[in-house]
């Protein structure tokens, strides 16, 4: 009965359209009065109160999910995070001990590489806590603490709707570790969680407003051999997960950069003709970071890119440059990915579609990787 497509014309249209719901039910049941309660994590405010770091392990857009992560948790709870993809984790003798939460994330529970992280990270006296979308799987049976996320089950091979539901696990966690260690008061922590409860109803509006016109640049783009993607600070992650996703189900060679690192070298790859996605900053966040990516934007597009800008509803900033804008709603500091990847996820699954590709069941992967 899971497997269903309910009318939809694939898993992933409906996974994507589930957005919204994703994130709502992740968050579900895990406030009161305002303020981040998580059932799941009583009686641990011990561990969250003395632990010195966080290495988030996890594998492919799990590991994205986990990069956004970092910037919340290090914000709000003042502790350092470092995110490692689970395979190089554990083979290179990583500096850690009972003073270290490894947090990992899988969607299946299943991955081999995150298991065997989480393994190796509880020999060597870590404690353990999981981000796990599947109940009962074998990671989040083998960790100290579990917070599920509530995305409902995930059939098409490329992770979509568990993406925004884990980077929404990872938020209430920062909150409620930055409320344990006293970093972040309860007003503020409230008015985060108001951030988040008003994320599944912006979801809903890009897919209503943009939805169509996405698929619609989707088709005309359907013979582009390659794109790139930049985004800085939390748009950075979201930049490489939209690379990811045009991989995985287009076929198309796809990187994501930090827009900073432009002149370091991807600025050499700019032809004319060369498509690159630009996510863009809330300039309510930061002013500065904005207007340094809208002077990446001017930069390209001086060399011929064509460039999509996914920017704030409102930043008249980078009309000027850009042949494309897709709105997203205003959000809160550090909640714009959230809304940054739906665009981008809509995207991929729309030049899969146009090649007439399988857009559930991508050649050559599979949902879980259970070997190492
Ligand atoms: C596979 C899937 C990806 C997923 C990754 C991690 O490669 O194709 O979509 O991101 O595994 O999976 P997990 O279940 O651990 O989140």
């Amino acid at each position: 009965a899971a497997a269903d497509k309910g009318g939809w014309s694939s898993f992933m249209a409906k996974e994507i359209s589930e957005e919204p719901e994703a994130v709502a039910n992740t968050i579900l049941g895990r406030t009161r009065d305002g303020q981040v309660v998580i059932p799941e994590l009583d009686g641990l405010d011990d561990l969250f109160a003395g632990i010195q770091r966080v290495i988030i392990v996890a594998c492919g857009t799990a590991a994205y999910a986990g990069m956004v992560g970092k910037y919340a948790i290090e914000q709000w709870a003042r502790v350092p995070v470092d995110v490692e993809l689970a395979h190089e984790f554990r083979y290179r003798d990583p500096v850690i001990g009972a003073d270290t939460l490894v947090v990992s994330i899988s969607q299946s529970g299943e991955t081999m590489d995150t298991l065997m992280a989480v393994k190796y990270a509880r020999e060597r006296g870590a404690r353990t806590l999981s981000i796990c979308n599947t109940q009962g799987a074998t990671i989040p049976r083998e960790s100290d603490a579990i917070v599920y996320t509530h995305a409902g089950p995930e059939v098409a091979v490329a992770s979509t709707k568990a993406f925004v539901a884990q980077i929404t696990a990872l938020y209430l966690l920062g909150l409620h570790v930055g409320r344990v260690r006293g970093t972040v008061g309860a007003t503020e922590a409230a008015q985060h969680v108001l951030e988040l409860e008003s994320i599944p109803d912006k979801i809903r509006r890009i897919l209503s407003n943009e939805q169509e016109r996405i698929e619609q640049f989707a088709h005309w783009m359907a013979d582009t051999r390659s794109v790139l993607f930049l985004g800085r600070h939390v748009g950075y992650p979201i930049a490489l997960e939209g690379a990811l996703k045009l991989k995985e189900l287009a076929y198309i060679h796809a990187e994501g950069f930090a827009a900073g690192e432009l002149k370091h070298g991807p600025i050499a790859l700019i032809e004319p003709g060369q498509p690159v996605f630009v996510i863009v900053p809330s300039p309510r966040e930061s002013a500065e970071l904005q207007k340094k990516v809208v002077s990446n934007i001017e930069e390209i597009r001086a060399r011929g890119a064509r460039v999509i800008a996914i920017a704030e509803e409102g930043d008249a900033a980078v009309l000027p440059y850009a042949d494309e804008v897709l709105h997203i709603p205003l959000a809160g500091p550090l909640f714009e990915p959230l809304l940054a990847v739906v665009p981008l996820h809509i995207f991929a699954m729309g030049l899969s579609m146009a090649k007439g590709l399988d857009v559930d069941q991508p050649r050559n992967l599979a949902k879980s990787v259970t070997v190492e």
